[in-house]
């Protein structure tokens, strides 16, 4: 009877999991997506508990007190976490995921080495795996959490043709999973805590030569990784929902990755080795002598507002400024004056995936007057004015023309092509690549200095008294 309750209550969990993850793909029903799995989650947690425990009938004091523990932190800390550092949260979520999935493998292997459990070699093989993923993607995204939150640099962490250490740690790793599963019983825990340290350092390796304008990739690799450590779990368990769930995250992480990679039309494996990213050093810099033009609050709204179109590029400055209710208002101005007002989005803009579509969307900007990348592109040259608000590697030139730049190869928006570029941020300082923007100085481009929210609204205003 309980199992035929519990497996309806997995049904169910899975069921919403599924509708929830649709709900999620427009910003929209998103927020009834997040909770409905969320409900399916808790339902299928509180089924998992009703099953008869084997071992310590008395863990629940234990279970009960993690998950009010962990709801109070993770409750307090979405709470406040402002949404420039999402990203971050992300990464700590999938680091603590994969940390999860370690305390489980190594768990059932204390138990295996010391005789109180049996295993054949298929699950010897699911917790070997469970634990090299789970602890590649804990301290991968501990490092991506760090280099996020800007408390560690890419030079720190990385060292003289690191992917040739990288090459050897993942042959050694893997050597010791095969040396380890072939042992069995004979080699005893020393051996298992031998191959924890040794992936935990991989974990970390592989993370550290990987920089700039490559860490999208990395953040959906990990994530993919926590999903398929939680689902070789669920087989560990035999435990259906977090089957489900572990391979939801994991195929969802790998679509994700795929879609970054060819965002940045970089390979997985040449990412992985630290191919790209990272070396700003190598790209060109800036000549002392080039001078940046600017334009007034006052000349930037007279363009603006007696232009035909007018594309917008969002950026993570825009974020950082919380300025898109103040560019919904501008471009419902320029709207009413007949100007065609659109967006362009680049895949990568801001820190996250999706990151400026989920910035409008707060905004109540239409969804159609997005345009991808390949659409603006192809509308840029037909447009009469640029407006770049807070973006600055996705604009930037070197991309296509600078071999030597670590964003090179990765398609960029050639706002260049329009007739007319406003370029709106607070410095001349780089994006988060760490590499000047030779954009600047076109002669197409005039710099809008300021907060861009700060900007935003004295165009606003002084649009109103055209
Ligand atoms: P960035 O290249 O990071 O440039 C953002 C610019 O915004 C900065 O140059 C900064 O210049 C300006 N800014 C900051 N605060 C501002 C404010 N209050 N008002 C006005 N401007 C402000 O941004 P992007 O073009 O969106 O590119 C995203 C970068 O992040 C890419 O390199 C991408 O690979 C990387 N990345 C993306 C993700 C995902 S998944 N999207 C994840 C990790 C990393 P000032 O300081 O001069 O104002």
């Amino acid at each position: 009877m309980i199992g035929s309750i519990v497996n309806l209550a997995y049904l169910f969990g899975a069921t919403s999991f599924v509708w929830g993850l649709r709900q999620m793909s427009t910003p929209d029903t998103a927020k009834k997506g997040n909770l409905l799995a969320a409900l399916g989650m808790g339902i299928a947690i509180i089924a998992t508990m009703l099953l008869p425990m084997t071992g310590a009938a008395n863990n629940y004091a234990w279970i009960i007190g993690g998950m009010i523990i962990g709801g109070i932190i993770g409750f307090f800390a979405a709470k406040r976490v402002q949404m420039t550092a999402m990203p971050q949260m992300v990464s700590i979520f999938n680091g603590l995921g994969g940390a999860c999935a370690v305390v489980l493998a190594m768990t059932e292997l204390i138990h295996y080495y010391d005789g109180t459990s049996r295993m054949d070699g298929g699950q010897l093989f699911i917790i070997l795996t469970t634990l090299l993923i789970g602890a590649i993607a804990f301290t991968g995204s501990m490092l991506a959490f760090a280099k996020l939150q800007g408390l560690v640099w890419d030079s720190q962490v990385t060292l003289p043709k690191h992917h040739i250490v990288n090459y050897i740690l993942l042959a050694a790793t893997l050597g010791l999973t095969a040396y380890v599963f072939m042992g069995g019983i004979g080699l005893g825990i020393t051996a298992a805590i031998g191959l924890m340290v040794l992936s935990l350092v991989y974990g970390f390796s592989f993370v550290a030569p990987i920089g700039g304008a490559d860490m999208p990739v990395v953040i959906s690799l990990l994530n993919s990784f926590t999903g398929l450590s939680a689902a070789a779990a669920g087989l560990i368990y035999n435990n259906n929902i977090m089957l489900v769930g572990g391979i939801l995250v994991g195929a969802a992480g790998v679509i994700l990755t795929v879609l970054m990679c060819e965002a940045m039309n970089r390979s997985l494996f040449n990412v992985l080795i630290g191919g790209f990213g990272g070396g700003a050093a190598a790209a060109k810099g800036v000549d002392g002598d080039q001078v940046a033009k600017t334009v007034t609050i006052n000349d930037a709204a007279i363009q603006l507002y007696y232009s035909q179109s007018v594309m917008i590029v969002p950026g993570y400055g825009l974020a950082v400024a919380q300025a898109q209710k103040v560019v919904k208002e501008l471009d419902d101005l320029l709207s009413a004056n007949g100007v065609d007002v659109k967006y362009a989005i680049h895949p990568v803009a801001g820190r996250m995936p999706g990151h400026m579509n989920v910035l409008l969307a707060e905004a109540d900007v239409p969804y159609p007057k997005l345009l991808d990348l390949e659409d603006a592109n192809s509308a840029i040259p037909n447009t009469d004015m640029v407006v770049i608000i807070g973006a600055n590697d996705v604009v930037n030139p070197a991309a296509l023309d600078d071999p030597g730049s670590p964003i090179y190869g990765m398609p960029v928006l050639n706002v260049w092509e329009a007739k007319h570029v406003i370029v709106m941020k607070r410095s001349m300082s780089p994006g988060y690549a760490g590499i000047q923007n030779q954009l600047f100085f076109h002669e197409k481009n005039k710099m809008l200095f300021g907060d861009a929210k700060d900007s935003l609204q004295k165009l606003v205003s002084e649009i109103k008294t055209l």
